[in-house]
């Protein structure tokens, strides 16, 4: 794990991960807990809690004495909290999505595994693609990254009305309460201040406007929200670094539930996942009805460079 803070882009997680590796109020704290990989994760997330909850200060420069005086309370925080993050800037990665399938209807959104459902509101944020921008620059929250060969200028001339924002998430994140939103600023690196900030601004602008989140298994429950759809509108189903922890059998439920529903019109998909094949990792693909799948874009997975090749 050290190494992948390291390559991932936290040094203080990488240098600490190192040095207590073999520390035994460590072994003590995180158990037998699996997958192994998992427990620096939640560990420097309980830690990182306490921090942002004012309980301690700097704790990174003393972290033993943290995991000592903390011992109970960060067990407790290991085993009951799995990593939950939402990371805005796939938003900069979805948007040339969106943008591809508006077609001037209200948009009705339904996100599959948002988190806290902070990518249901890339309407409200701002973007910049070299020279090209979209939103209001009045935006509190602006996200920018590398972009080759697109996306084509004529897509920003689109707008977006979203009517409704609906998510289904295994274990959503309420970030209208005080606990919900540190625990999910908690589990951004906590050197990666940029990452912070995004989240922080991203968690105001849905704090006054909460998302509809169900709590859900969504390969059982969107056949049937897809069912109740209004046909006046257009509906947008979308997810980003979600499909690609399913079984593959869940997988194919959820893209027959949109093939069937997408005959039926006023349907549009999105997506944001990995795949195996390609250097940056992910792709963007498009579909709607009647149509095929297209694949826009090759983006990284946190969202921070694009190679448009549609
Ligand atoms: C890595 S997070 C990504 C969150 C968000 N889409 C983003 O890009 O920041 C994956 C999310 O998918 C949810 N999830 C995975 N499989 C699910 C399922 N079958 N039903 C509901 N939620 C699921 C998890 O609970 C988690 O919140």
């Amino acid at each position: 794990m050290a190494d992948d803070f390291e390559r991932v882009g936290s040094k203080l997680y990488a240098a600490l991960a190192r040095a207590h590796a073999d520390d035994p109020i460590v072994a003590e704290i995180v158990g037998d807990h699996k997958p192994y990989w998992e427990g620096p994760l939640r560990l420097f997330g309980g830690v990182h809690y306490l921090e942002l909850a004012g309980v301690v200060q700097h704790p990174w420069a003393k972290l033993r004495g943290v995991l000592e005086a903390n011992r109970d309370w960060l067990t407790r925080f290991v085993a009951e909290h799995p990593v939950q993050t939402n990371e805005v800037q796939r938003c900069w990665g979805l948007l040339p999505g969106f943008l591809s399938v508006a077609d001037g209807r209200p948009l009705d959104l339904v996100e599959l595994g948002p988190s806290a459902g902070l990518n249901l509101f890339w309407d409200r944020y701002r973007y910049r693609y070299g020279e090209q921008t979209w939103g209001s620059s009045e935006a509190p929250l602006e996200l920018s990254g590398e972009a080759e060969g697109g996306p084509p200028p004529a897509l920003f001339s689109r707008r977006a009305g979203v009517r409704r924002r609906t998510g289904i998430d295994r274990r959503p994140v309420d970030v209208t309460t005080d606990h919900g939103a540190r625990v999910l600023e908690a589990f951004v690196w906590a050197d990666q201040v940029d990452r912070l900030e995004r989240v922080r601004r991203a968690i105001e602008i849905a704090r006054t406007d909460p998302p509809r989140l169900m709590e859900g298994d969504y390969v059982e429950v969107l056949p049937g929200l897809l069912a109740e759809r209004d046909l006046d509108a257009l509906t947008v189903v979308f997810h980003s670094a979600s499909l690609m922890y399913l079984r593959e059998e869940d997988r194919a439920l959820v893209e027959s539930a949109l093939h069937e529903e997408g005959k039926r019109g006023s349907l549009a998909w999105v997506s944001y996942e990995y795949v195996a094949s390609e250097a940056l990792g992910f792709a963007l693909e498009v579909q709607t009805w009647p149509g095929e799948r297209r694949r826009l874009a090759l983006l990284h997975g946190h969202g921070s460079s694009l190679e448009w090749i549609a």
